[in-house]
């Protein structure tokens, strides 16, 4: 089963609260979920494999450290996804961006896919897979089933805040999938939407409703 990890840091648990704030406006929301994004990307960077290098310091020779090299890849689901995706870029530069679009029926709330644009060699690169909101898990799951099926082995799902139900779902369906969340509430309620959470994330941060 896949683990699942919350990002306990202070400033990402700090900065969550004011996102969560529904007097939070669309400038700041978007500004709050963007720095998030970059401290969680530090997080889930932790375990990058490192290689040796020799380097002149201008005082001697040194052994030092860089990334192996692994090769990385980003997938938003769109809209929200994309709130988050500029901040790991800045700590991941290198990665490649492949989007995901789908939008959950709001009567259904079952996730309708109309988007998929993938980097050509998806087959190599460990994936993460963005989205604010982790709610049934049914947009996760279908994204998942998305990369898998165009041949993706590795994949990551990290999200800001998931419902228990959210995240069970990922686990069954994806048992292969770690989960990384700056957040695990309560539960969803009968709409849907997850308890307390912070809305509707793709309205808040495009200032839709
Ligand atoms: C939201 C959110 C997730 C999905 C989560 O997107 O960004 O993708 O709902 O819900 P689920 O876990 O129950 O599938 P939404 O469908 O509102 O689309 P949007 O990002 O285009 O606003
Ligand atoms: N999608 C959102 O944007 N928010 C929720 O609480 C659930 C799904």
């Amino acid at each position: 089963m896949g683990k699942v990890y919350v990002f306990d840091h202070p400033l990402i648990q700090h900065k969550l609260t004011y996102i969560r704030d529904k007097s939070t406006g669309t400038k700041e929301f978007r500004e709050l979920v963007d720095e998030v994004a970059t401290l969680m990307a530090f997080e889930i960077t932790r375990d990058l494999p490192l290689q040796d290098v020799e380097i002149d310091t201008p005082v001697s020779t040194a052994k030092a450290k860089v990334l192996a090299g692994k090769k990385l890849g980003l997938i938003p689901i769109l809209r929200a996804g994309l709130g988050m995706t500029e901040g790991i870029l800045k700590l991941i530069p290198a990665a490649k961006v492949g989007h995901v679009g789908l939008y959950r029926d709001p009567e259904t709330l079952q996730p309708v896919e109309y988007y998929v644009k993938l980097p050509s060699d998806i087959e190599e690169r460990e994936l993460i897979v963005i989205d604010p909101m982790l709610a049934t898990g049914g947009s996760a799951n279908v994204a998942i089933e998305a990369l898998k099926k165009r041949g993706a082995k590795q994949i990551r799902l990290m999200c800001l805040i998931a419902a228990p139900e959210g995240v069970e779902a990922v686990q069954e369906a994806h048992p292969d999938v770690d989960i990384y969340l700056a957040a695990k509430d309560e539960k969803l309620n009968e709409k849907g939407y997850i308890v307390p959470g912070l809305g509707d994330a793709g309205d808040r941060l495009y200032g839709t409703k």
